[in-house]
């Protein structure tokens, strides 16, 4: 009815609409006044909400700095700083100060406790994703923090945690070690193998080359560049530009971008190609790992086999051989020779395979678990999927021999075993199991 009356009212000429004086338009005009400013009001609202929140808007970016520069300010203090110093401080004067990036990973916390023990300075630095189980990563850091190795909690893509970090501790080393592992889920989430081992590295450089002095840096690359490489054993020499799976690619892309940073910056830089590494403290996401869990909880096992028939081997290399291949490369780097961001001179670029020389097939693995475990597999035979996985890899190791005399004395039988014990001792017995 009162909206009839309304349109009643209403001229056919709007623009000429005058108002008349009666306290009844009076009222109708402070209550549309009211509602205009009420819903601008929702208006502005809804603006600053969206700009806010949206993913795709600058103020993303600036929210995401401002929570990261939060995150950083809150490490900082006197206490934090101390702490990092003792952790970081070497038994001599003169001796190595290690930055070691993904502390609480398998090969991280193994390399720190290492260095610890021979009187090293070690810091660690890791962001405890969740790609497996962060709790193992959780134990594996009480663990450091019982040998006086401390974990900072953070991201390698953080420079202004970096930077911070050298200016706290004069690291002579970086043990960069921080990455997306993982052949198989890179077709899962492409983007934490872009994340950490392209932008990762690629900062940790940034940072390598600005501060005075620089470290000498080794890192992790991967056997997996080989990919479908057939020559056998693989040697450095051999051609790497058929990857298989992106993290192959990105071990790869690694390689080439530590080659121009020792070539504009000076800095000394050793790359390490890991073979299939295995041991106590290992990755829930390897094969040996969640064989032994499968294997004891009764449920089939997948054993790859190859076109034809074709058996798959790996060059398993058991972790203190590793460890041992890593202290080697470290001892032997040589100062990197930039400094204020500038090369001085010529650097060291190496790079090496770390494996065991000695292929083993999944098969075989699998049947020295049922030993060790005393329980038989249910072996599942299928084909080779190609999702990033090669048939075989087997390392040629003679240049680490020849460098700083890389020789590895743990057969997959022996290795395994510490393994088996371990697992059986951190899980109950496998009454709690592994995620
Ligand atoms: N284990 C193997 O068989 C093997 C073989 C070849 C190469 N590698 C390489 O060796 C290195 C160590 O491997 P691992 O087996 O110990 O793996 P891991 O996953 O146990 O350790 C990597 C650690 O890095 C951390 N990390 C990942 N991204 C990070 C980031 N952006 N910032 C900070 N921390 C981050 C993770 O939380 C993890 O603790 C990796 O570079 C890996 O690619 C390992």
């Amino acid at each position: 009815m009162s909206q009839m009356k309304h349109i009643d009212n209403t001229p056919s000429t709007p623009g000429k609409f005058k108002i008349e004086k009666s306290p009844y338009n009076r009222l109708r005009l402070q209550f549309s006044l009211a509602k205009i400013i009420f819903w601008s009001l929702v208006f502005v609202g809804l603006i600053f909400v969206f700009f806010y929140r949206s993913p795709s808007s600058s103020s993303h970016v600036s929210s995401d700095l401002f929570r990261r520069s939060l995150r950083t300010s809150s490490y900082g203090g006197p206490a934090w700083e101390k702490k990092i110093k003792a952790s970081a401080k070497p038994r001599s004067s003169n001796g190595m100060c290690v930055l070691v990036t993904g502390a609480a990973g398998f090969v991280g916390t193994h390399v720190s406790a290492a260095l610890k023990r021979r009187g090293n300075g070690v810091l660690g630095l890791d962001n405890f994703n969740d790609y497996y189980d962060p709790s193992l990563k959780r134990a594996r850091q009480e663990l450091l923090e019982r040998s006086g190795v401390y974990i900072v909690e953070a991201d390698i893509n953080d420079a202004t945690l970096l930077k911070k970090l050298f200016e706290i501790v004069a690291f002579t080393h970086v043990m960069h070690l921080a990455a997306q592992a993982g052949v198989r889920y890179a077709m899962e989430n492409p983007s934490s193998y872009v994340h950490s081992n392209i932008a990762g590295l690629v900062n940790m450089l940034e940072v390598c080359k600005s501060v005075n002095p620089q470290p000498s840096i080794v890192w992790a690359s991967s056997s997996s560049v080989y990919g479908l490489n057939t020559k056998v054993p693989f040697s450095e020499r051999d051609r790497t530009d058929q990857p298989a799976s992106l993290y192959a690619a990105t071990k790869k892309a690694g390689e080439e971008i530590a080659h121009t940073y020792n070539h504009i910056y000076g800095l000394s830089i050793t790359g390490l190609r890991f073979f299939t590494v295995y041991g106590p403290w290992g990755r829930p996401d390897m094969a040996y790992f969640f064989f032994t869990r499968d294997i004891l909880k009764g449920k089939s096992i997948p054993i790859f086999e190859a076109a034809n028939h074709g058996t798959v081997a790996r060059d398993f290399t058991y972790i203190d051989d590793i460890v041992k291949g890593c202290l080697g490369a470290l001892d032997t780097a040589k100062k990197s020779t930039g400094s204020g961001g500038k090369k001085k001179g010529p650097a060291q670029l190496r790079v090496f395979n770390l494996g065991n020389t000695s292929p083993v097939p999944v098969s075989d693995l699998v049947s020295i678990l049922e030993k060790l475990l005393k329980v038989k597999a249910k072996r599942l035979i299928m084909k080779l999927p190609r999702n990033g996985d090669v048939q075989f890899t087997h390392a040629n190791i003679s240049l680490a021999q020849k460098e700083f005399g890389y020789k590895p004395t743990t057969d997959l039988q022996t290795g395994l075993k510490k393994f088996v014990r371990w697992y059986l001792s951190y899980y109950g017995n496998g009454k709690k199991s592994a995620q």
